[in-house]
């Protein structure tokens, strides 16, 4: 895939961060809840103070990784492998760029022989090293010629954290979350490389049982999984589909 940026390596260590995991802050070191977010609405507040006081949170920030949701992705690999280095990844949804760091460093994209990451979002991203940003819908045809000719040879990996605007109402996200899961899965079905693995953010609830036949009807394996990363009363879980069948 072409458009690697070349730069200095990252001074992150992906290894140190996968076996340490974000450290839980001392107690003593909270900033009490009074003193954030007073005078904004309450669930401003609430969001605020549940930011200040998240493990994951402060661990992105001190390692750097421009999101929380970058260790949701490394619990994914440590879990079912689905980098290694070589590989070629494109990142649906991607911004602000924690899953493409992530990826970006696992398939070591920014050394002569490592894979590529290719990352698409409706918003702009600022640039990570070893990393194409494609500002894009997904859902637009335009997305699998940008990758086609990007990546003639096809992707080995296909993961997307998309998420619709949330509207509060858990049906309606629900509906909505799964759907850019189906576009996610046609899109990836267009690109991938036999034996090529897939993963997409879902909601649990009766939409996603379409789609799990889909992926269980082309994939060998087919794996729900919700990361330590993933908040507990998140409706959110994971699909991970790896082994791609060759089409009959
Ligand atoms: C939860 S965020 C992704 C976070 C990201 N994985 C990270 O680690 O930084 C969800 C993203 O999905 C994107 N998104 C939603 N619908 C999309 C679409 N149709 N095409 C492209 N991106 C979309 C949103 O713009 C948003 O940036």
């Amino acid at each position: 895939m072409g458009g690697k940026a070349k730069s200095r390596k990252s001074r992150r260590d992906p290894k140190s961060a996968e076996k340490r995991g974000p450290k839980r802050p001392s107690r003593g070191s909270r900033p009490s809840k009074r003193a954030i977010g007073s005078g904004l609405k309450e669930s401003s507040a609430r969001w605020l103070r549940r930011q200040a006081n998240d493990p994951f949170v402060r661990a992105a920030k001190a390692q750097g990784y421009r999101s929380r949701a970058a260790f949701k992705l490394s619990e994914i690999d440590d879990r079912f492998k689905i980098f290694a280095r070589g590989r070629d990844v494109v990142d649906l949804g991607a911004a602000p760029g924690g899953w493409s760091q992530v990826a970006a460093e696992r398939v070591k994209a920014n050394t002569s022989n490592g894979g590529s990451v290719l990352a698409v979002d409706l918003n702009p991203l600022d640039a990570i090293p070893g990393v194409t940003i494609v500002c894009m819908d997904v859902e637009s045809d335009a997305v699998v010629k940008e990758i086609r000719r990007m990546a003639p040879g096809g992707i080995d990996v296909v993961v997307s954290d998309m998420a619709p605007p949330a509207t509060g109402h858990r049906e309606t996200d629900h509906v909505r979350t799964v759907a850019l899961a189906d576009a996610a899965l046609v899109l990836a079905l267009e690109v991938l490389k036999p034996g090529g693995a897939f993963v997409a953010k879902v909601t649990q609830g009766g939409s996603a049982k379409e789609l799990l036949t889909a992926l269980q009807s082309r994939f060998a394996s087919v794996r729900h999984f919700k990361p330590k990363a993933s908040r507990k009363e998140s409706p959110e879980t994971y699909v991970v589909a790896s082994g791609l069948k060759s089409p009959k």
